[in-house]
Formats: C-alpha cells, structure tokens, sequence
C-alpha cells in the first residue's frame, strides 16, 4: 500500500520513544507516540474532575480527542501517566482510539508507532516489530534523571515503585496486556547508549524489511 509500518513496542521508559521517533527521521516516516493518545484521555478526565476508573467518564474523554488534547502540558506529568494506565486497561477505550492509530500508520509513506500493542492488535501485520526493553533499575533510574532535569522534586525509591506498578498494571490487565509479539525482535537497552541502542535498531529494520 505504500506505508511501511515499523512497530515499537516496551514498558515504560525502556527508551522506545526516543528509538521510534529517531528511527522516523532515519526511514522518512510519520511518528506516532500512541501513550501521548492514552494521557491526553486520562487528563481530559482530572481536567473535568472525573475518575480515569469510571468506564463512561473515561470513554467520553475518549470520543472528542482533539490534537490540542495531544498537546496539553500535563500529559507527561506522574498523574497523568497513572490515569493514562487506568483508561487504557478499558477495552471500550482502547477500541475508540483502534481506528485513528491504523489510520495514521497506513497513511503514506508509513509510520512508527510506538506504545504497548502495536506489534500485537493495532498492527499484528507489521513488517517490522521491536520489542524494547531494559532493566526496571535502569529505567527507574532514567525517568528519575529526566524528572529531574523537568524541575520535579522526587526520589528514585518512589519512581521505581511507580514504574513497577505501572507495569504490573499494564502487563497484567486483561485488555491488550503489554508483551512481546511472537516475531519481535529484542532489543535491550539496559547497557546501550543512545546512539548503540539506535543502530541496533537500525540494523534490526533493514534485516527485516
Ligand atoms: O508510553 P506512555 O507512558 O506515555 O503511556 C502511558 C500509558 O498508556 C501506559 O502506562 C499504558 O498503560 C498506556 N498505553 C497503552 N497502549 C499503548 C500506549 C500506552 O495501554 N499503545
């Protein structure tokens, strides 16, 4: 069709976004950060004061996405991420956002997405799948660093407990859990700078396509 789709897939903070996105500019693709879709609901909810837990408040939020909710300022905050993990374990959610993520991907030249599923129900057919991981220390510890360079005041002890609640939370809830499809490729980035990690991944893409 005219749309290469390369699929990023990882827990968080494993360094996806900034592998997806460089991976873009390398191939001449569209970049999707499919979290950015999940926060921008999750804020669209404690902006209105409601629960990111209620089904109907959360599926709302989910029909009117704008992209000026895609731009929010909040949507990297802590509390956004965690309401962003509430509405994403809703499947009616994560149905309402299906069609915008194909559509994006399959709009010519073709994209990287990245997220938890991508690989596995948004586009089980791409080319190309990476599975990006790296140890939970290792990720605490850049989310920690990246805080900080934002001004926030908190401590690793913290990060690293929100970290693994998150995963707990996204590998283990019943709709689209986070986990590696079956023709992934691995790419660990615990002891890979950023530069390593993205010409793995390059080399990954080309041995693939
Ligand atoms: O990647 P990011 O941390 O921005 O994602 C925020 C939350 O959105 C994740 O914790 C996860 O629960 C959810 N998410 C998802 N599926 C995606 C992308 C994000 O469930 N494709």
């Amino acid at each position: 069709s005219g749309a290469l789709v390369i699929a990023v897939d990882g827990p968080v903070a494993a360094g996806k976004g900034t592998l997806a996105r460089s991976l873009a500019k390398a191939f001449g693709l569209r970049y999707l950060d499919t979290g950015s879709l999940y926060r921008a609901v999750g804020a669209r909810v404690l902006a209105a004061g409601g629960d990111p837990a209620d089904p109907e408040a959360a599926l709302a939020a989910a029909g009117g996405l704008t992209e000026a909710d895609q731009r929010r300022p909040e949507l990297r905050d802590e509390a956004v991420g965690i309401a962003a993990s509430q509405v994403a374990a809703q499947p009616a959610v994560r149905a309402a956002l299906l069609d915008y993520q194909r559509g994006f991907g399959r709009t010519p030249p073709g994209a990287v997405l990245d997220g938890r599923d991508i690989g596995t129900v948004i586009f089980p057919d791409a080319p190309v799948k990476l599975f990006v991981t790296a140890s939970v220390e290792a990720r605490a510890r850049r989310r920690h660093a990246e805080l900080q360079g934002r001004g926030a005041d908190v401590d690793l002890a913290a990060v690293l407990a929100d970290l693994e609640a998150r995963d707990a939370r996204d590998s283990g809830r019943q709709a689209a859990p986070l986990t590696a499809a079956a023709d992934a490729r691995l790419l660990d980035t615990t002891d890979l700078s950023i530069e390593a990690a993205l010409e793995t991944a390059i080399r990954m893409v080309v041995d693939a396509t």
